[in-house]
């Protein structure tokens, strides 16, 4: 069993990336984000903790969020796609220690790697359909969906992520800018390690992750 990475700035595509490879390969989703949101809405002990740091656009603490990969790690049979872990040298270091622990390999390790100056347009502009089990990704100018506010696919509500507003998204940029680094040195010399252009099209960069598979 394998658990291949998707690495990469707040907007690179991870979720984007993800549900298309969800949908090509079998692999099964695991979302530190969604994990997160859905504790928050749930009102759950970790969300309530949770809940300040992700609007503020901080990291939540390394123990809270590996203890919920730990959780979901426990009855997975297939391979599978992490979007968002990890995210700091401790958490690498803790996915390092719980595969080996498991029998588990590491897969692919793909940096999506996009200029910050593009990001901002893409997180501000971004809505998320509400159902958290249909989660579709949308954005107001590049990806609106076809009735405004609803959701193409299963037709809920579309929302703005509490995090998304310019001051939020720039937090978290500096959490990004300060927490990355350590994380890519770490893969970096192993041979899993891909980088792929995300600034591209969202097809054009699922071509690319395809070839990798
Ligand atoms: P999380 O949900 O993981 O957010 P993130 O990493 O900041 O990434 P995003 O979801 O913002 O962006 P994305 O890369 O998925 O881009 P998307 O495909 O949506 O984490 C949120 C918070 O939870 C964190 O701030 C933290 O508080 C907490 N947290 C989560 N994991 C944690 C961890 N491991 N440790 C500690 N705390 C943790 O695309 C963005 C927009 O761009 C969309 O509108 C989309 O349509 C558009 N788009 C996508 N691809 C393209 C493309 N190729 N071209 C043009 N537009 C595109």
């Amino acid at each position: 069993m394998k658990v291949h990475v998707l690495l990469g700035a707040p907007g690179s595509g991870k979720g984007t990336a993800a549900k298309q490879m969800l949908e090509a390969f079998s692999l099964t989703h695991l979302s530190t984000g969604d994990i997160l949101r859905d504790a928050v809405s749930k009102g759950t002990e970790v969300g309530l903790r949770a809940k300040a740091y992700m609007a503020e656009g901080r990291l939540v603490d390394d123990d809270t969020v590996n203890g919920l990969v730990l959780a979901r790690l426990q009855n997975v049979t297939g391979d599978m796609l992490f979007d968002g872990y990890p995210r700091t040298l401790s958490q690498a270091r803790t996915l390092r220690d719980i595969l080996s622990e498991k029998g588990m390999e590491l897969g692919l390790v793909i940096d999506i790697d996009v200029p910050q100056s593009v990001l901002e347009a893409r997180v501000v502009g971004r809505r998320v359909c509400e159902n958290s089990a249909c989660g579709a990704i949308y954005h107001l100018q590049t990806k609106a969906p076809k009735s405004a506010g609803v959701c193409d696919l299963c037709g809920n509500s579309l929302h703005q992520r509490t995090d998304d507003s310019v001051q939020a998204f720039r937090s978290r940029m500096e959490e990004f800018n300060r927490t990355f680094q350590p994380v890519l040195e770490f893969y970096k010399g192993s041979p899993n390690y891909r980088v792929v252009d995300g600034n591209r099209s969202p097809l054009a960069v699922f071509e690319s992750l395809q070839q990798l598979f």
